[in-house]
């Protein structure tokens, strides 16, 4: 015999996995399948009225918040944070907070309210045609 028993090097080989299972990345995950992007077409993001005056709304499925800074005036950015492309899942008033490594942005302007992030938000074209709210690359 060797001196060691088939169970203890199952016994072995079995702590050998344990580190480099535990090893998981730590990267950002958002749910969404990996689409980290703004539209990059006209989206249509529903009810203008959805977005009081003075208010933001944030639609996370398209990565897209905005606000409604006057009563026909509308502004439009990626939700995409521009640290290190997590899509921004939550919005409080008109402060959006990536939850990957806490940047912080002004939903009415797009303006870094808290680093690591220095970059701001990219604006996007925004319009409201038939009562919707349309914003993308080509929306205005
Ligand atoms: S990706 Fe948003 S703070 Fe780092």
């Amino acid at each position: 015999m060797s001196g060691t028993s088939p169970a203890r090097r199952t016994v072995l080989r079995a702590a050998a996995l344990v580190p480099a299972a535990g090893l998981g990345l730590t990267a950002c995950t958002s749910g969404d399948g990996g689409n980290r992007s703004a539209p990059t077409k006209p989206v249509d993001l529903g009810a203008a009225d959805e977005v009081p005056v003075g208010g933001s709304k944030l639609y996370t499925d398209e990565h897209v918040v905005v606000s409604r800074v006057a009563d026909d005036e509308y502004k439009a950015f990626s939700s995409i944070c521009t640290h290190a492309q997590c899509p921004i899942e939550k919005l409080q008033g008109s402060r959006l907070t990536c939850q990957c490594h806490g940047s912080q942005f002004d939903a009415r302007n797009g303006k870094v309210l808290r680093e690591p992030a220095v970059t701001p938000l990219e604006e996007l074209p925004v319009k409201v045609a038939g009562g919707k709210i349309v914003a993308g690359p080509g929306a205005a």
